[in-house]
């Protein structure tokens, strides 16, 4: 999957320099990588805290060949891979049963260990004419953190915090895109989620739990049943069934983040 790969001690956003080297041909599976990011770009215009040498930064090049109203599945391509990746590392090095972790997806794309935030994914798209010229996939990974940011305190963890132990963040970076490359070729084949949609919604931590969709058109309560081979969140709100689309809205568990 990585075809080339750039890595910075400091950067801006990872994210901003794959674009910037993508928008001068980079070929796809460029990978950036940073020990420390001074200005990370979360969603939603936020800011992710970036630490230097504790956690992942990282963004990879693509330049698939999908129609653009498709692009929005790859974040989701991309949360499967990095559970996957943090499942394997940590549990095959896991001494007992004990030690073992339970990564899981909130829907769309966070992955969170005992219900708190330890990855995110930024996905941009950048289009030439109607097609897509390039995405860049922006993954940030809180490895061996063990402090936070008061205003996320709450809300976040590390895998080192959640699991006991500092991990070797390489590995993790290995595994993440050799994951990627596997569900990244299922996509293709279907151009959907269909061939493990099974898999998402068995990780997907909020299934069949009450979730409140903040939808700019109106907050509502239903509860999350899975999701449909094309990403949307299925919720039912007694009877009424919604699909929630990524980019529209976002989702919360009804008393807290999850
Ligand atoms: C989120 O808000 O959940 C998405 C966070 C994405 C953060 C990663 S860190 C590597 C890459 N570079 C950035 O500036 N952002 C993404």
């Amino acid at each position: 999957m990585i075809t080339k790969r750039y890595h910075f001690e400091s950067i801006d956003s990872t994210n901003k320099k794959a674009r910037e080297l993508a928008t001068e041909g980079a070929i796809h599976g460029t990978l950036i990588t940073a020990d420390a990011q001074i200005a990370g770009i979360g969603r939603r215009g936020r800011s992710w805290s970036s630490e230097r040498g504790t956690g992942i930064y990282m963004s990879m090049v693509l330049r698939p060949e999908i129609e653009t109203d498709k692009a929005s599945m790859l974040t989701l391509v991309a949360a499967m891979a990095v559970e996957k990746a943090i499942q394997k590392v940590c549990n095959e090095s896991a001494a007992t049963n004990e030690n073992r972790i339970e990564p899981m997806i909130k829907w769309p794309n966070d992955i969170v260990i005992n219900k708190k935030k330890i990855s995110g994914i930024l996905t941009e798209l950048a289009l030439h004419g109607t097609e897509i010229d390039f995405v860049v996939l922006g993954i940030g990974i809180n490895v061996n953190n063990k402090t936070f940011p008061d205003e996320i305190s709450q809300t976040a963890s590390s895998i080192c915090v959640e699991y006991g132990r500092d991990m070797d963040k390489e590995m993790l970076i290995t595994e993440v895109w050799k994951q990627f490359a596997v569900y990244y070729e299922r996509f293709l084949q279907t151009k959907d989620l269909s061939l493990f949609k099974e898999d998402y919604e068995k990780v997907l931590v909020n299934k069949e739990e009450t979730v409140k969709v903040l939808d700019p058109l109106g907050e509502y309560i239903g509860i999350a049943k899975g999701i449909t081979n094309t990403g949307e969140l299925i919720v039912d709100t007694e009877g009424d069934v919604r699909y929630v689309s990524s980019g529209e809205v976002s989702v919360r568990g009804i008393y807290g983040y999850v």
